[in-house]
């Protein structure tokens, strides 16, 4: 190991560990003991993770754990509570007992579905996250949400489990594609937007480090926004309040996602235009002064491009319409009001959401 920064994450129910640094893969075992008290190993990831990177998970495991990888298909569509099924009867097949680790060793699509096996096999057993994918990092290996989805929507099916250790190895990120480098960049965008001054501006900086991948520059992003989402998280835990603002951009991004047909977009784009659409509703409202707003809209230019995309305000609307986060007859939206600083709005119009829409529809469109 050649750096590393330990993040806490303390909720009323969980505390453990985010390790963030290069060389991390013999942390594991140290961390967890796994020399001194043997258990069987089971890593759930995707063929092509393994291919590049499963050698060397291996032989930092101990052979006494005889670890044994269970595959998951790339790609949201097998993101479903059969592939759970599935692998829970493999691992029983391979005589996994409640005693066993699970390691979800792959992007936030194995993490949520190996979070979810693990909380619901035998009842429950222990996993540990090793995100490699830039979103996995910054936002979904930290915070406790697994889970699947349904024909009806994402993640209609889930539970809150929290891993016993995160480690999030800036080495892995080498061989992600450049789009998904960036994709998960903008959720770190929105961190320093609602609630990180400094990540933004050391964002707003440095992008050509950061998308050149210096490792300094990666790891001052990735641990300030994990300790961005682990304080939330641990303030409110089942976002009955303050974790709301997390959404911040993914009103109107899960609706482009939705109405794309979660084809056209990556989930870090669809939330960089959701997050240029609140960003219009809060200068309308002249909530937001006119200068930061600029400085976010040129973060957000500097880590793209967006890629075009068409559809209608309706189908927005209607999509954003039936996000699971909005209470029956309200529109609650994430507005910036400044640089580090966001507020939940109970009181966002149709209107205002449709003009809004229509401004990002009309940008999109190139
Ligand atoms: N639980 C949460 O709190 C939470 C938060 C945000 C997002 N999510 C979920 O995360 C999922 C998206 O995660 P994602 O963006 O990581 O996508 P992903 O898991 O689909 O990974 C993206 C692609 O990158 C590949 N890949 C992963 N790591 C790689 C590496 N190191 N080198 C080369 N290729 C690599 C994968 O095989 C995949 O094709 C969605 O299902 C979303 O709902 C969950
Ligand atoms: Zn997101």
């Amino acid at each position: 190991m050649t750096s590393a920064r330990t993040i806490p994450v303390k909720t009323a129910t969980a505390n453990y560990p985010v390790i963030v640094g290069q060389g991390l893969f013999p942390e594991i075992s140290r961390r967890l003991g796994l020399n001194q008290k043997p258990r069987r190993i089971f890593v759930l990831t995707s063929p092509e993770i393994w291919s590049l990177w499963g050698r060397q998970l291996l032989a930092a495991l101990p052979d006494s754990s005889a670890p044994t990888a269970l595959f998951l298909p790339a790609g949201e569509r097998f993101k479903r509570i059969a592939q759970v099924e599935r692998l829970a009867a493999e691992m029983a097949q391979a005589g996994a007992d409640r005693s066993a680790l699970l390691i979800a060793f792959g992007g936030g699509i194995v993490g949520d579905v190996g979070g979810f096996l693990a909380a619901i096999y035998m009842r429950g057993i222990d996993y540990v996250q090793v995100p490699t994918t830039l979103l996995a990092q910054v936002d979904s290996s930290v915070g406790g949400k697994t889970g699947v989805n349904l024909t009806a929507g994402k993640n209609l099916v889930g539970s809150f489990c929290h891993p016993r250790a995160v480690f999030a190895d800036i080495d892995v990120l080498q061989t992600l594609p450049d789009r998904e480098l960036r994709a998960g960049l903008f959720e770190s965008v929105k961190a320093g937007i609602i609630r990180d001054a400094l990540l933004f501006r050391f964002m707003e900086k440095n992008s050509q480090a950061i998308l050149r991948r210096d490792p300094e520059a990666l790891e001052r992003v990735i641990s300030a926004s994990i300790r961005m989402k682990a304080g939330v998280v641990a303030i409110d835990e089942r976002e009955s309040g303050l974790r709301m603002i997390l959404n911040f951009g993914h009103t109107l991004g899960h609706a482009i996602e939705a109405a794309t047909g979660y084809r056209k977009l990556l989930h870090g784009e669809a939330v960089a235009w959701g997050m240029l659409a609140a960003l219009r509703i809060a200068l309308d409202r002249k909530t937001v002064a006119d200068d930061q707003a600029e400085r976010i809209e040129a973060t957000i230019a500097a880590y793209g491009p967006l890629p075009p995309f068409r559809t209608t305000a309706g189908k927005l609307l209607d999509a954003a319409g039936r996000d699971k986060k909005n209470r029956a007859g309200q529109r609650r939206f994430v507005l910036p009001k400044g640089i580090g600083d966001a507020i939940v709005a109970e009181d966002v119009s149709g209107a205002e959401m449709e003009s809004a829409a229509q401004w990002v529809l009309e940008k999109a469109r190139r």
